[in-house]
């Protein structure tokens, strides 16, 4: 290794009281991640501390603003070319934290931001942790949402620290812990305000070395959990539910949270050392996983995309977002003032009469309840966000909105009415977005004095738990609008992607296709539970049907007026659609859908009046059938979707897919798929398809172009 100038070092060390105060500052980086280049500085680090007797203890803290350690750097994932390589890493990882654990000396990790993965087993293997009461400090081992398993000894050190089924829960979901959950289930030994982390590690570093301090004897959980760890038969049977629940959720798609199991079981089983060489075997092994590239892939291009302005460079600057007018206090405008005030927005929120605005209010007052009911936001925020909220009946307070966002009734009649209300009102330089999932925003638009001004911002329901945010530009609409909602959609914790204009945009277009698909094979025959119980096997979190009960049959019913009208005889919807959207049925929100709901909204079995209403018989339809088409279906509108310009890049349609449509994630979105089935071989499928069921199914030209290997 060549040698670093103290530039470029991670690992900066002072002594103070004769405690060694190791900071930990990725230079260059805005937060701190391990990665193997940095074995030799802890090699260094280790020297010192072996050769410098005076030194009495080893104080661990991040330079960083809110990060401790964010993980391993997963930059050097895709690196790793096979599992031996992959094993060796992690081999070296852990032979690392052996000998930081084995240290002459006592190591306090101080603990205060993000604590993540390899960051976290570091902490673990550190003899006492400190971590500070911010709400930015939150402690996980998120591998497994990267289709890995802790790979530095955290699925020994965990369980011995918090207990097995407290360590399970954690490895297995990549679940945040707080600070003050992990105080109290063990994680941490200590919570302090983070002026006095410094201090007091130091303290604790000195304590521990006097004998002052003992090490924190090791938890296990309560008693309950205790009867059931602590014998193998209890043991036994955690681990089995553990599999069960696994699996459950899973439906065997995902392979690292078995993996991982597997693992903490031969630590139990065998020792350690066993638990440790299972551990770094099956680190190995999942590393070369599809699944984990293709989750890789998805965090690398949501990161790509946090750093996307939304439009090609030079990008203006974007507009402060302080003031936010909503049109339609209703389930999407409460939703999205709901996160608005959560990040100090001002929230004026405008509906027809009061009734609706104060129910509009209880939305937004409900959604806050949840975050103060799980602590995540104090009393004190509560109010505060609570009191940015307020409505009106006329447009009085829309002349300070710095954007205005529409989400009336979809009806676009409407949409231009309210647009030319307020657009007198509205400062001339203020953005306005309408949150329509189809109508066309140059159609929306074509009423306003500023068109420039004009965009989509289509957000996806429940507001405040959907993670994207699809905004829509017009060829009128301004540089500074696009940047202004794609900024602000971050600010609101989005993943957000541009796409232009167009009936449905990019992601209502491809579900429409999708659901429309669904709906021609009910016509066939095939039950409703079939193609559902289809569709969630192949990997999404619920079937087409049930989807479409959620969205709302009236809502699913408008759409494809708006998209027939677009793209004619293909995107029309299946009998079967049009009779129950006839019949009045809604979906669940009404309790009329395909399904039967009971009193709390909760799904039961298929409504058999439905089968009544659209006629015909039910015949069995080969699953694989149903998936290849209701995919294809979804795969090639995307496809269009992007050689028509839709999209911006294959990275958007990947991210759109999963993160707003629940595509599943392990396949990595509709492009990753085409690349793992092979163009080609989407083509002839297609094609067969199209032979069959024309005007459906007509290859995307850049899937031909795919498929003969030129990706220009
Ligand atoms: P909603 O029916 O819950 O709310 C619409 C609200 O608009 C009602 O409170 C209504 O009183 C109000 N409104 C009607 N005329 C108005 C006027 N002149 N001035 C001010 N307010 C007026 O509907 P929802 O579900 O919130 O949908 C709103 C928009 O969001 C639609 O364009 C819809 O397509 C879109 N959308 C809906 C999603 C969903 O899952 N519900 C998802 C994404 C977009």
């Amino acid at each position: 290794m060549t040698a670093r100038t103290p530039a470029e070092q991670t690992l900066r060390m002072t002594i103070e009281r004769d405690v060694l105060i190791v900071t930990i500052d990725r230079p260059g980086e805005p937060v701190n991640t391990l990665s193997p280049a940095l074995v030799g500085e802890f090699e260094s680090l280790f020297l010192r501390i072996d050769e410098d007797t005076l030194i009495k203890g080893v104080v661990l803290i991040s330079g960083k603003q809110d990060t401790f350690i964010a993980g391993a750097d997963i930059e050097q994932f895709p690196l790793l070319r096979t599992a031996g390589e992959a094993e060796a890493v992690s081999r070296m990882g852990q032979a690392l934290l052996d000998r930081l654990e084995a240290l002459r000396v006592p190591v306090v990790a101080a603990i205060h931001g993000a604590c993540l993965g390899a960051g976290l087993e570091t902490a673990l293997a550190c003899r006492y942790r400190v971590c500070t009461d911010h709400p930015r400090t939150t402690l996980a081992l998120p591998e497994v949402q990267l289709g890995l398993v802790p790979g530095m000894g955290g699925t020994q050190r965990l369980p011995r620290r918090v207990g097995l089924q407290a360590a399970l829960d954690m490895i297995l979901t990549g679940r945040n812990i707080r600070a003050k959950r992990a105080l109290q289930m063990g994680l941490v030994d200590e919570m302090v305000h983070p002026s006095i982390l410094r201090e007091i590690a130091v303290e604790r570093a000195l304590s521990l070395a006097a004998g002052r301090l003992k090490p924190p004897a090791r938890r296990g959980g309560g008693p309950a959990s205790l009867l059931l760890e602590h014998n193998s038969v209890g043991r036994g049977i955690v681990f089995r539910k553990a599999r069960e629940s696994v699996m459950e959720k899973t439906h065997g798609h995902y392979p690292a949270p078995l993996a991982a199991l597997v693992a903490v079981q031969a630590g139990y089983s065998r020792g350690t050392e066993a638990g440790l060489e299972e551990e770094a075997r099956l680190f190995g092994a999942m590393a070369m996983t599809d699944v984990s590239r293709q989750l890789v892939y998805l965090f690398f291009a949501s990161n790509s995309l946090k750093k996307d302005p939304g439009v090609d460079p030079p990008a203006p600057e974007p507009y402060d977002v302080r003031r936010l007018g909503v049109l339609g206090a209703g389930f999407m405008g409460a939703g999205i003032a709901s996160i608005a005030v959560q990040q100090g927005t001002s929230v004026r929120l405008k509906d027809t009469d009061l009734s609706r605005i104060g129910k509009g209010l209880d939305a937004i007052r409900a959604v806050l309840k949840e975050r103060l009911a799980r602590r995540q936001v104090t009393r004190q925020q509560f109010d505060d966000y609570l009191s940015l909220a307020g409505g009106t009946t006329d447009y009085s307070g829309f002349e300070a909105a710095d954007l205005v966002i529409e989400a009336v009734f979809e009806d676009l009649d409407l949409k231009h009415r309210v647009l030319q209300e307020v657009e007198p009102a509205m400062r001339a330089d203020a953005v306005y977005a309408s949150n329509t999932s189809t109508i066309p925003i140059a159609s929306i638009a074509a009423a306003a004095q500023r068109p420039e001004r004009v965009l989509g911002m289509h957000f996806f329901s429940p507001v405040h738990r959907m993670p994207l945010l699809e905004v829509i530009v017009t060829p009128e609409t301004s540089r500074e609008a696009a940047v202004t909602a794609v900024a602000y959609g971050k600010k609101l914790g989005k993943t957000v992607i541009v796409v232009h204009d167009g009936p449905g945009f990019y992601t209502t277009r491809i579900l429409s296709a999708y659901m429309n698909e669904a709906g021609r094979l009910l016509d066939e025959g095939a039950s409703i539970e079939a193609i559902d119980d289809a569709l969630v096997d192949f990997g999404f979190p619920v079937g087409p049907i049930t989807l479409l009960d959620e969205v709302g049959i009236d809502v699913g019913g408008k759409v494809g007026l708006v998209l027939t009208e677009a793209f004619g005889a293909r995107m029309a919807p299946a009998e079967s659609m049009r009779k129950v959207v006839a019949a009045g049925r809604t979906g669940r929100k009404g309790n009329s859908g395909f399904y039967r709901y009971d009193p709390d909204g909760k799904k039961g079995s298929v409504d058999p009046s439905v089968y009544a209403l659209i006629g015909g018989t039910r015949r069995e339809i080969d699953r694989d059938e149903i998936v290849q088409r209701c995919v294809l279906a979804m795969v090639n509108e995307a496809a269009y979707c992007l050689e028509e310009g839709v999209l911006r890049s294959t990275r958007d349609g990947d991210i759109g897919a999963v993160f707003g449509l629940g595509f599943p994630p392990f396949r990595g979105g509709p492009f990753r798929y085409i690349d793992s089935v092979g163009a080609s071989r989407i083509v002839e499928e297609l094609e067969d398809l199209h032979a069959r069921f024309a005007p459906r199914f007509r290859p995307a030209e850049v899937l031909f172009r795919w498929g003969r290997g030129d990706r220009g």
